[in-house]
């Protein structure tokens, strides 16, 4: 069943776990992330980026439809979240469409024009009832260079919450963007500073270069969204490597795409059960 992302998150965090949010980069990822989720008896958050939809021909409804009826049809809870959206328009859309939570990514813009947009893309969403995220402090590594250095001031964190609205806030405590390996190292000193600040639950970005004793640490802390897309990229494509090069003649692209996706599906669901803390 479809579920508000920041309810789920709210319930996540009270507990002191994880909510896991993975992104869908082709459509079969999100049938993964179903059957783990079931698996484990866990809700789940589907995200599709701008930078995903850009890719699919700037698509929004096609895979926005069929995301959101997987998640009806499933049986644990399942938020559908735009993430890293930019584009303002975008974030209407998507919110018209019925997502469950929506990501305004305001962070590389000056300080007060990410307030005053954020703020804006906020009264819009909550209007038709749906959640909103946004970033203070851009986590590094979106263009494609490892940079973990970003701090997110935790005084600064509560202003911004209370001057936007916001429902869940990503904050940059020591994660990067597209690591594809996991050494990250959290301050989790400050994601406890953090915690104590703000009264929305956190988002940690870049979570695929963390280590599991570092998550477990990080969401003991405070950490709650937490949002993986490399790490499964990384799986899947291994997969379908070996396939290809194990047989050079295959061209069904089910061939390699079935043990991909058996990939992916069983580390989500093994990520699912570690933030919940099993
Ligand atoms: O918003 C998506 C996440 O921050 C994913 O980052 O690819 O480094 O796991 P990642
Ligand atoms: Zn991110």
């Amino acid at each position: 069943m479809l579920a508000d992302t920041a309810e789920l998150a709210r319930k996540a965090a009270a507990k002191r776990e994880g909510l896991g949010a993975f992104n869908v980069v082709l459509l079969e990822f999100a049938e993964a992330f179903v059957d783990a989720a079931e698996a484990a008896g866990r809700p789940i958050i589907f995200q599709l980026s701008q930078n995903a939809i850009a890719y699919h021909g700037g698509r929004l409804e096609p895979l926005g439809k069929a995301l959101l009826d997987l998640g009806a049809s499933a049986h644990v809870p399942v938020g559908v979240h735009l993430d890293h959206a930019e584009s303002v328009d975008l974030c209407h859309r998507a919110v018209d469409m019925g997502f469950t939570s929506i990501m305004y990514d305001g962070s590389k813009l000056p300080d007060a024009e990410n307030r005053a947009t954020t703020a804006a893309v906020a009264d819009y969403a909550h209007a038709a009832g749906v959640s909103v995220e946004a970033e203070l402090g851009e986590v590094g590594g979106k263009n494609g260079v490892h940079n973990p250095t970003a701090r997110t001031d935790p005084q600064d964190a509560a202003k911004f919450v209370a001057d936007t609205g916001v429902d869940l806030l990503a904050v940059a405590v020591g994660s990067s963007h597209a690591m594809a390996t996991r050494d990250a190292v959290l301050d989790t000193g400050l994601i406890s500073r953090i915690k104590a600040a703000v009264p929305v639950p956190l988002v940690l970005h870049g979570s695929s270069g963390v280590p599991d004793a570092g998550m477990v640490d990080a969401i003991h802390a405070g950490m709650t969204k937490i949002n993986v897309s490399t790490h499964l990229n990384v799986l899947y494509t291994a997969e379908v490597r070996r396939v290809l090069a194990a047989d050079p003649a295959v061209v069904d692209p089910r061939k390699y795409g079935k043990p991909g996706n058996a990939a992916v599906r069983a580390e989500v669901e093994r990520l699912l059960r570690l933030y919940a803390g099993e």
